[in-house]
């Protein structure tokens, strides 16, 4: 009888060892892969409302570029997409009025090099630097995300809109819906810093605003690092929290 103790408690020792590794595993898992590359064209025509963005992405090739991007970074890619109401909403040729280079950078602002899920965004440290941050050369090009309750705004300084739908939260690529334009403060705003191209009959008043505004200072991109570490101490907790049971039932 005195020997079968030891026994017993070994096989319950090794029984709780597996059901703790059992539950730390869990989280690791993921969810079963998705074969064949990501594509955002196809993610935004499933949305069915996105023709002007879906068109913008392809004639300034950053679709193309999403596409590759999301396929070899470990970061994963964020993409606010603007609806189609949103561009029809634009003052009369505010996109004619750009040119390549400055629509490439707009539509760059509306990307960021980072997966964020909604939570993450609800928290995260501003400005978050997009595609386009560190193009104009310290110029900034930043988002700000805050949020109340489980509702996400965005800003850019002269735009504040909801991130009203997600088509997309996996990792590594989240497509939100945004029902404005993301206008870049650098662009449109006071603290112009590009150029926007003058139409020929007018005289360019940007010139002063230029050197003010150049001026601004280089933030380095923002980092919320979440890991998901977590998780496993969680599962390690209830492991040890086995244990410790069945020691106390035990003795
Ligand atoms: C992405 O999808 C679009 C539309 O379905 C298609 O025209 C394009 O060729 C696809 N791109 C890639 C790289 O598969
Ligand atoms: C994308 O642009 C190419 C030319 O650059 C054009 O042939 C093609 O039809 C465009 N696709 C879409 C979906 O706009
Ligand atoms: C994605 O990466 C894999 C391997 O790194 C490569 O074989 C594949 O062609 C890439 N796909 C795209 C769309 O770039
Ligand atoms: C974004 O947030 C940063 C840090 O909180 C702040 O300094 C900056 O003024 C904000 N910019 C805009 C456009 O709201
Ligand atoms: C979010 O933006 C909307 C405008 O689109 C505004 O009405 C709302 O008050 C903002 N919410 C927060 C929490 O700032």
């Amino acid at each position: 009888m005195a020997t079968s103790t030891p026994l017993l408690l070994l096989l319950l020792f090794l029984t709780v060892i597996f059901l703790s590794t059992e539950i730390t595993a869990q989280p690791a898992a993921p969810a079963p892969r998705r074969p064949g590359p990501i594509n955002i064209t196809q993610i935004l025509e499933k949305g069915g409302q996105f023709v002007t963005f879906i068109r913008l992405l392809n004639t300034t090739q950053v679709g193309n570029q999403i596409n590759i991007q999301i396929n070899s970074s470990s970061e994963g890619m964020t993409v606010l997409a603007p609806t189609d109401n949103a561009f029809q909403n634009l003052k009369p040729g505010t996109l004619n009025k750009l040119s390549p280079d400055e629509q490439v950078k707009l539509i760059l602002y509306h990307v960021s090099p980072k997966f964020y899920t909604l939570e993450d965004l609800l928290s995260v440290s501003n400005p978050v630097s997009t595609q386009s941050s560190g193009r104009d050369g310290g110029a900034v090009y930043g988002l700000n995300f805050t949020g109340q309750g489980s509702q996400v705004n965005v800003s850019t300084g002269i735009v504040e809109t909801r991130l009203s739908n997600a088509l997309r939260t996996e990792r590594p690529l989240a497509v939100y819906v945004v029902d404005q334009v993301l206008l870049p403060d650098e662009m449109f705003g006071k603290h112009k810093i590009s150029k926007v191209t003058p139409a020929p009959e007018t005289k360019s008043p940007v010139v002063s605003d230029d050197s003010k505004s150049s001026k601004k200072a280089a933030s380095p991109p923002s980092e919320s690092e979440k890991s998901g570490s977590g998780e496993m101490k969680s599962g390690l907790g209830f492991g040890f929290g086995l244990v410790v049971l069945c020691l106390k039932f035990l003795f």
